[in-house]
């Protein structure tokens, strides 16, 4: 990824304008390679800004009823409020507050009503690392309700299909280590005949290229939930990251990280500290979240011993990638062990 971006500085830096044609492909590379592990065609994914900027492009076109934790991350939850807000009424947030934040299957069975027209979810919880059942919950809703996803917790690293989700949004600077600006998103052909491209710009239309003197109306492909060009460094980036997600294989990835944090697990019984994520390896991705009465004291001890982790929401939040290796797991131990005399 430092060489790719290395050459695409050195290619912009360039006079000649046919320098930069390659890098500017890179955009068009990171949105396929992600719409392969998608398992979704070509033309449904976007780069964006953000994942937030993807969810909104959602969320701000959704008309009815649309269900969402209060505990999600605040792109959900901020932006479907925002979009309620922006709506005229045409948007309703049902907000659920299930035991823990867990949005279980049965935590939206109880509020699905007529009305609902999409469900607004986190793959993986930021905070207890729970990961929805999105095939369950496609299952529940039925085919004609919208499975909005944040997938920021969860793409690159958990292995499922992901056609229950009709709006996929994620970003490239957590599991893919590709940096800011690195938003994509998918929408699915039943997304964009549902969803109004109502934050649609200029690459967002039916013209291939630069329209001057008319309004061309909205792309019928999910480029119509663009507004412009994206950020070709950060795209750079992007296709890197992905890449060499697709040559370990989201599978292996998946695995490899399991184990890691079945160690992590079992390292917080040994020393008596409260995990607060579900265990079970369906139900987690890569976020175990430990909840001990002294959460600044856990922090501090992590941080005195060079683990780097989240303390948010009165729990410490560990984490592994699949290069995680044995010393900093061992290092980890060390840490627990050492709070937990203390
Ligand atoms: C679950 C979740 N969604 C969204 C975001 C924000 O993503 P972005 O900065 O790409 O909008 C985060 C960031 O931590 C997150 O954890």
């Amino acid at each position: 990824m430092r060489a790719e971006s290395i050459w695409a500085l050195d290619q912009l830096s360039k006079a000649d304008p046919a320098a930069h044609g390659p890098v500017f492909a890179r955009a068009d590379r990171a949105a396929e390679e992600i719409a392969e592990l998608l398992g979704a065609a070509p033309d449904e994914v976007v780069l964006q800004g953000s994942a937030t900027h993807g969810l909104a492009q959602a969320l701000y076109g959704v008309s009815g009823t649309v269900i969402a934790s209060t505990a999600e991350f605040p792109s959900v939850s901020l932006t479907v409020e925002r979009a309620a807000q922006a709506s005229h009424g045409a948007l309703t947030p049902r907000w659920i507050s299930p035991p823990g934040g867990l949005v279980t299957t049965d935590a939206v069975a109880e509020a699905l009503s007529d009305e609902v027209t999409a469900v607004a979810v986190s793959h993986v919880d930021f905070r207890t690392g729970y990961r929805a059942d999105l095939a369950a919950l496609r299952e529940l809703i039925g085919p004609d309700r919208l499975l909005i996803v944040d997938a920021v917790q969860s793409f690159g690293i958990v292995d499922i299909d992901w056609q229950a989700a009709d709006v996929i949004a994620g970003h490239g600077y957590k599991w893919l280590r590709a940096g800011r600006g690195a938003g994509f998103a998918r929408y699915s052909e039943q997304a964009r005949s549902r969803i109004r491209p109502v934050l649609s710009g200029i690459t967002g239309t039916v013209s291939e290229g630069l329209f001057l003197d008319e309004l061309p109306a909205a792309a019928a492909s999910a480029r119509a939930f663009t507004v412009s060009q994206p950020d070709h460094l950060a795209a750079v980036r992007l296709a890197a990251g992905v890449s060499e997600i697709r040559a370990a294989g989201v599978a292996a990835i998946e695995t490899r990280i399991a184990e890691h944090i079945d160690r992590i697990i079992a390292l917080a019984d040994e020393h008596d500290l409260p995990v607060a994520s579900p265990r079970e390896r369906a139900h987690r991705a890569s976020i175990v979240s430990l909840a001990p009465d002294d959460v600044d004291g856990l922090s501090a001890a992590l941080t005195d011993a060079g683990v780097s982790a989240t303390a948010r929401g009165g729990a410490v939040r560990v984490a592994a990638h699949a290069g995680t290796d044995e010393a900093t797991i061992d290092l980890l131990g060390e840490a627990l062990a050492a709070f937990a005399s203390r």
